[in-house]
């Protein structure tokens, strides 16, 4: 009987002692944004996919350790085939859950490593896969934690030849100049592979004028990370 009692109050205590994380999505855009999220270590997050009309909120719990991102997709929808597809960030699951796949560029970002117990949170918003809608972190609980964003809307200042199109002609995301032109300098590779060889250039000043907390590109210096210990975290779509 005592035992069972001690087995009972130890199993509660690891149940109430581990670290979980809150991350709460807000959709502030007057469209609908479809979060995406993706483990990178670490469980899957409680859903890999979901909708938010504009107004709308929906929470996650996800238990530390962690680390992972989540992104927004816009212009869904589901095509006569019954392949749901977005415009931006899609993760071509066919489904609203992404079930694993990633957000094909361009996407907006925000990264997460999660620690246990005491320990530090990373997180940031990162253009390096590019740009396609204005996004926030905000530390939820815990005093003296900073907000992160890119607020701007790079789509309207975006370069052309950076441009991606809808359908109608306007441009519904922004592609990192890694990801347009393949060329080692704007992806720091080869001999630009070391943060000291891939300085920032026209490019990723461009982002980096529009969102200065954001990555703008693979080596950006390391003041877009930022932390916090045991919070929760807000996640604004056009914040
Ligand atoms: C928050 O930002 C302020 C001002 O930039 C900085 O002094 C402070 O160290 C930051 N706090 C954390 C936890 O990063
Ligand atoms: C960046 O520089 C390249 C030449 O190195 C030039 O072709 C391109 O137009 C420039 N782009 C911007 C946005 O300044």
């Amino acid at each position: 009987m005592e035992t069972t009692t001690l087995v009972v109050f130890f199993l509660s205590l690891l149940v109430s002692g581990s670290y979980s994380a809150t991350f709460t999505f807000t959709n502030k855009c007057p469209y609908t944004v479809w979060p995406g999220t993706l483990a990178g270590s670490g469980p899957s997050a409680p859903s890999t996919g979901f909708e938010l009309a504009t107004g709308a909120s929906a929470s996650l719990d996800i238990p530390a350790p962690w680390s992972g991102r989540f992104w927004g997709r816009t212009l869904c929808s589901t095509d006569s085939a019954g392949k749901f597809r977005c415009g931006t960030g899609d993760c071509a699951s066919g489904q609203v859950a992404c079930n694993g796949a990633g957000a094909i560029p361009p996407a907006s970002l925000v990264e997460f490593t999660l620690a246990t117990n005491g320990g530090k949170d990373f997180y940031d918003v990162s253009l390096v896969d590019g740009y396609n809608l204005p996004i926030s972190i905000t530390p939820q609980g815990m005093s003296g934690c900073n907000t992160t964003s890119c607020p701007a809307n790079m789509n309207s200042v975006c370069p052309p030849e950076l441009r991606v199109r809808g359908s109608d002609g306007g441009t519904i995301a922004c592609r990192s100049a890694c990801d347009a032109f393949n060329d080692p300098k704007y992806c720091c590779t080869v001999s630009f592979g070391l943060p000291s060889t891939c300085p920032p250039t026209n490019y990723s000043m461009v982002f980096k004028n529009q969102c200065p907390q954001a990555y703008s590109y693979a080596y950006d210096d390391k003041t877009s990370t930022f932390t916090c210990t045991s919070s929760n975290y807000l996640i604004t779509f056009c914040p």
